[in-house]
């Protein structure tokens, strides 16, 4: 899919004042950090369009990003981030929880998981909740540049043995890389597939 423009459009705290014109919406969700904004401005190949931190907690508010005029990728605030205290952390697990449970836009959500890491209990008990809920989702592996392509194929594999414990089938999963642009093309098609059905 061409990406022909890429705008950003609003950011809120509350699903409820999120863009009324029925576009639908590809979210992304994860740990503070994970590369959530990175993986945003690689795929619409636009450096600094979500704004991107080596600290954790710099996405704190929902954001519209407009795609050729007829969708939206949209730009969650991360879960787990320590630092932030108690009530920080409750004020986001609010705006996320009650952003994937009723924004009927959200078309399909992206889970976010770093590549480096073997399967971690806060993503799969995040996983799990949407499993409880019923909403749909894919994983992306991210910042697959940051290892080794065995150490990478090695957590993907124990992610996948990980979650059939609980899975009866496992989700779509997406490997990529907001440095060398690797999955940019599996997740757009993914999207075009989607929104062509739509
Ligand atoms: P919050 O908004 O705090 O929840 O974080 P986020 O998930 O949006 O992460 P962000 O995109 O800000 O990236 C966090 C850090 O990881 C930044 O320093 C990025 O440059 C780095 N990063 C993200 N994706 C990649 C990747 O694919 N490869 C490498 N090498 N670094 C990455
Ligand atoms: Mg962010």
């Amino acid at each position: 899919m061409k990406i022909k423009s890429a705008e950003f459009l609003i950011s809120n705290t509350d699903y409820k004042s999120c863009p009324q014109d029925g576009k639908p919406e590809y979210a992304f969700i994860g740990r503070s950090n994970v590369g959530k904004s990175s993986l945003i401005n690689m795929l619409t190949n636009r450096k600094g369009l979500a704004l991107t931190s080596s600290t954790p907690g710099k996405t704190m508010l929902i954001n519209h990003f407009l795609i050729n005029d007829e969708w939206y990728l949209v730009d969650l605030p991360g879960y787990g981030y320590a630092r932030r205290g108690k009530e920080g952390r409750e004020t986001l697990r609010v705006i996320i929880e009650d952003y994937v449970l009723e924004r009927i836009e959200m078309t399909a959500l992206f889970v976010l998981v770093d590549s480096r890491h073997t399967p971690q209990a806060i993503d799969l008990e995040f996983m799990e909740w949407l499993g409880e809920n019923a909403i749909p989702f894919s994983i992306v592996f991210t910042k697959g540049d940051k290892q080794s392509a065995s150490k990478l194929a090695l957590n993907v594999s124990k992610y996948k043995e990980e979650m059939l414990k609980s899975w009866e089938e496992l989700p779509p999963m997406f490997v990529t890389s907001a440095e060398t642009g690797r999955g940019r093309e599996e997740v757009l098609e993914y999207i075009e597939g989607i929104n062509k059905r739509l």
